[in-house]
């Protein structure tokens, strides 16, 4: 079968848990890999209003958006949207969910009828459950179950192009 696949990650640069200063977040790189491999096009999710680069700042600031159930910003929109059948959805866990951010996308969408594909980073949470929480928040949308999760580290190695390139072969893709 053909599809039209779109890779949508959110991603953080700046400093974050074992990995120290970065210039591309963790999520960012394992997503272009895939797309990469996949020859998809890609949709990042920007905030307009920029997280801090100091963890422990960001932490603080997650924290105030999740205990408010937020919906923050982010920059632009993708492109024909309704064109793609397949949606790969990349994120990292935060505070064991997803960023309150990736919630205002999904919002903004209709994915009915859609294949939605979750991978994630994380530093020890795995997927923390946020499989199963796409399935019940896109429940016009085949979520499938068997997403992908690696460690925030390992997503910048070489393994970590060669487990989601392997994943996404497994799949079918
Ligand atoms: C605000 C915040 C909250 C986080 N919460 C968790 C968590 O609950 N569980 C976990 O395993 N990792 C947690 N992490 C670690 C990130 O999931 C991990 O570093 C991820 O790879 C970051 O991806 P990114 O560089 O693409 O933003 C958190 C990181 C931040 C900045």
């Amino acid at each position: 079968m053909n599809h039209k696949s779109l890779v949508i990650f959110f991603s953080r640069p700046d400093e974050n848990y074992n990995v120290g200063d970065t210039k591309v977040g963790n999520t960012e790189i394992l997503a272009k890999n895939l797309a990469e491999y996949l020859s998809a096009d890609t949709f990042a999710i920007v905030p307009q209003e920029k997280y801090p680069a100091d963890y422990q700042s960001c932490v603080e600031k997650a924290t105030e958006e999740k205990d408010a159930d937020a919906r923050p910003a982010y920059i632009g929109e993708v492109e024909n949207f309704d064109d793609y059948d397949t949606i790969f959805l990349g994120y990292p866990i935060w505070w064991g969910d997803l960023p309150m951010i990736v919630y205002t996308f999904l919002e903004n969408h209709d994915f009915s009828g859609k294949t939605v594909i979750p991978f994630n980073t994380h530093e020890g949470s795995g997927n923390a459950g946020t499989f199963e929480a796409l399935k019940a928040k896109l429940s016009t949308a085949n979520v499938i179950g068997n997403g992908f999760n690696i460690s925030g580290i390992k997503a910048r190695e070489e393994e970590g192009k060669e487990k989601i390139t392997s994943w996404a072969k497994e799949l079918g893709y």
